[in-house]
């Protein structure tokens, strides 16, 4: 049997897992238990060998999944052989567990109706981009009896993501949000999902504070002591700021002064989208092969991997074109010569205007108008965010956002570089972070342009001056050199 990723969402609960979150649902008293998206069926197999008398009830729509789950549960049973989102229950649960599908809203089948249906039945308004798994989670705590316990492993991007917002809302809201176990993103639970997981533990009755967990070894489920532990009052915990820092261990989160928003020196936008990489990106040999003009052909960084250079300048960019790098996007726009436009047709040939992107772009062959930043910031990392001080001034794709100051201020984006490197500026930084699993973390332009940094305006003179010798040194070089000393210059303002 093919499991199906992409269309039902199966990844699977290993069993310490599940085992967990059967025991801190199940009571001994608990007499009925759903799954509302069962798969071979973990939860149930376990809860009915924790409680023989158990009354079980379990979902799956897809129909091999569901002639799996009838071959390998011999116990006592009732299967509904549909659509949980569809399903009317007449009655009310005393526990209930699951590992839902995480589709991202692009593939919700009857999004539109869902959502005017969850407004109306469960009074929430949920945002057109919310992933599948939350529609589970908010319709089964309105299947909980009283008292009754419902415990989820779903992605923790509902913490971080702007469609979380209404939905931690109206988990305070409920006074049942009891427990959330986040794994560290080095954990990865579901083999070749790349996400990051959690488990929500709630219950029928009214709490005001909830307990979060951070867990960095799975060995701690298995003996139930956890070495993170940290409790807050629900007042305490704002749905518009990202949860991800209430978890953080009390001395990274201390608090630092003389902070300010990003935005206050300059905005993060994000690179040029070309919607056919492979076709726009060109390297000296296809430049020279196609004939093509100088003028067509902008030079442009494509690549994270390829940027060894810290500062970028014109004779790192002749470098990598020599190695004979992706660092050129054409730009149609700009064609002249007759190997320009046959550069065009063969495009339409091989159908590179029928893209998506460049389908939606008049001509399909222009290049986004999108100034070159002077700090460029690689949008995937690990460990350490990387950052560019571009002052050759070229171009770049989506792999690296750009930072804009407000005004053009070549020292300030020296003295900005220099910060940026710092761990104590990549410290903040991170607060504003999105994980992607396995150690990789993402930041969106709006992640960074939010973030805390340092009000670099209050700079005194000697390390204003002492911090752009060191931006000279780091450019000769070319090495992170003299981080240590940039960074206790920085935390010398944010720390008391
Ligand atoms: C993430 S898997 C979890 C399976 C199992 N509970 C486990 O933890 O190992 C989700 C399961 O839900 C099923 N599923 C997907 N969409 C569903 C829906 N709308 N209603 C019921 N089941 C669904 C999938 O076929 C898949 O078996």
């Amino acid at each position: 049997m093919k499991v199906k990723k992409k269309e039902f969402g199966q990844f699977f609960t290993e069993p310490t897992i599940a085992g967990f979150m059967v025991d801190l649902v199940l009571e001994k008293n608990s007499k009925t238990f759903l799954d509302p998206a069962v798969g071979p069926g973990v939860f149930p197999q376990i809860a009915n060998e924790r409680n023989p008398g158990l009354t079980i009830t379990a979902c799956e729509i897809d129909p091999e999944m569901i002639d799996r789950f009838k071959k390998e549960n011999e116990y006592p049973h009732r299967l509904v052989e549909e659509d949980y989102l569809n399903c009317r229950f007449k009655e009310k649960y005393d526990a209930i567990i699951c590992n839902p599908p995480y589709n991202k809203f692009q593939s919700i089948p009857g999004r539109e109706n869902l959502i005017a249906e969850f407004q109306h039945r469960y009074h929430i308004a949920l945002s057109g981009y919310s992933n599948i798994c939350v529609y589970f989670l908010i319709k089964s705590i309105n299947e909980l009896k009283k008292n009754g316990k419902c415990c989820y492993i779903i992605p923790y991007e509902f913490m971080n993501t702007g469609y979380g917002v209404v939905i931690k809302q109206y988990l305070l809201d409920s006074g049942m949000l009891k427990t959330i176990l986040k794994f560290d993103n080095s954990l990865n639970l579901f083999e070749e999902a790349i996400t990051t997981s959690c488990i929500i533990l709630l219950e029928n009755k009214k709490h005001d504070r909830v307990e979060l967990v951070n867990i960095s070894d799975l060995e701690e489920l298995r003996t139930g002591t956890f070495q993170n532990t940290k409790e807050y009052l629900y007042s305490e915990l704002d749905p518009k700021e990202k949860w991800i820092q209430y978890f953080e261990a009390a001395d990274a989160r201390i608090a630092h002064r003389n902070t300010v928003k990003v935005s206050a020196f300059g905005k993060v936008s994000r690179g040029i989208a070309t919607g056919a990489n492979s076709y726009f990106t060109l390297n000296h040999s296809m430049i020279e092969n196609r004939s093509l003009s100088p003028g067509v052909c902008l030079p442009c960084l494509t690549k994270a991997p390829d940027v060894k250079d810290v500062v970028f300048t014109e004779a790192a960019f002749r470098r990598l074109s020599a190695m004979d790098k992706k660092v050129y996007i054409f730009d149609g726009e700009r064609a002249e010569t007759e190997a320009d436009f046959a550069y065009i047709k063969y495009g339409e040939e091989t159908d590179v205007d029928k893209a998506y992107l460049t389908s939606h772009r008049n001509p399909w062959y222009a290049i986004e108008d999108k100034k070159p930043a002077p700090i460029l910031i690689c949008v995937f990392s690990r460990e350490r965010i990387k950052v560019i001080r571009n002052e050759m001034g070229i171009k770049n794709l989506t792999a690296f956002h750009g930072f804009h100051l407000a005004e053009p201020d070549e020292e300030l984006a020296n003295i900005l570089f220099c910060y940026l490197l710092t761990p104590i500026a990549q410290e903040l930084l991170y607060r504003s972070r999105r994980e992607y699993g396995d150690g990789l973390t993402k930041f969106e332009p709006n992640d960074l342009t939010k973030a805390e940094m340092l009000d670099l305006r209050l700079l005194r003179t000697i390390d204003r001056q002492r911090i752009l010798t060191i931006y000279e040194e780091i450019k000769q070089q070319n090495a992170e050199v003299k981080i240590e000393e940039l960074d206790a210059i920085f935390r010398s303002y944010l720390e008391a």
